[in-house]
């Protein structure tokens, strides 16, 4: 029997598909009969690079974005019996790379499995390739909203988010997710973020309320717009987040 393959899905499906809708269409009109210039000679440029742009973005789904992982997970140098949780897991990429660092630890992952920010998305899809990668041992998953964990204070080793929290519109929702990671991250556990557009907003949150050891990577530009990892130890005295609580 043939070996079943994880599939990790495409991000952000409908933007993929505009592009490539948007390409085909400009191809089209510019072999209409009578349509007047520059458009027979213009638009199949413009078609090339829309369509050009899709399949930027679908190799970075397919292909950059596992290399990415590899290159992230493997500078964690996990010992391997951590306990770890993956906010807006989706399919499982950083998940099941983490649960296979992890033999005698557990990967915990949570989302609401939303099909717009990912292909095929929900918890069967994650739970076979979990199951596909030989980790679903040490694999569960949660249904939840990733500003409302629901999990005690202080459970995790390492808590990390991998392109999911920008999709809160709100850049309040988006506080109250990283403060969320926070509350169930042990003293001294890591927090590791990796995100596009609001990446430096997460930088300047976990400055403002003194995590340890914050830093921010270079950009690398697998989804052609800058994408950045933010790490940070939660620091093991009692901390004072944003709202002034005392927070452990
Ligand atoms: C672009 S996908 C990335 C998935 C995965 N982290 C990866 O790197 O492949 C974004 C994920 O975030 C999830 N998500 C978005 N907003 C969320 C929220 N408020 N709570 C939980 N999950 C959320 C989506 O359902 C989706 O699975």
């Amino acid at each position: 029997m043939q070996k079943m393959k994880a599939q990790y899905g495409i991000d952000a499906p409908n933007v993929v598909l505009y592009f490539v809708v948007a390409g085909a269409g400009c191809l089209a009109v510019s072999f209409v009969p009578g349509v007047p210039p520059p458009i027979p000679t213009l638009f199949p440029w413009v078609s090339a690079s829309w369509l050009l742009t899709a399949l930027i973005l679908i190799l970075a789904s397919t292909v950059f974005k596992l290399r990415l992982r590899d290159r992230i997970l493997d500078s964690l140098h996990l010992k391997g019996d951590e306990r770890v949780l993956d906010m807006g897991c989706g399919r499982g990429l950083m998940l099941i790379g983490l649960a296979k660092r992890l033999p005698n630890g557990e990967a915990v992952g949570v989302d609401l499995w939303r099909k717009s920010d990912q292909s095929g998305n929900s918890s069967e899809a994650t739970l076979r390739n979990a199951k596909a990668e030989g980790v679903e041992s040490r694999v569960s998953l949660e249904t939840a909203d990733i500003r409302h964990l629901p999990f005690d204070h202080q459970l995790f080793d390492v808590v990390i988010s991998s392109w999911a929290i920008h999709n809160i519109r709100d850049l309040e929702g988006r506080e109250v997710a990283i403060l969320e990671a926070l509350r169930v991250l042990k003293p001294g556990g890591r927090l590791i973020l990796v995100d596009i557009w609001t990446i430096d907003e997460y930088a300047k949150l976990l400055q403002g309320i003194r995590m340890e050891d914050v830093k921010v990577s270079r950009p690398s530009f697998i989804f052609l717009v800058p994408t950045k990892i933010v790490e940070a130890i939660k620091p093991i005295r009692p901390f004072v987040d944003k709202n002034l609580t005392l927070s452990s």
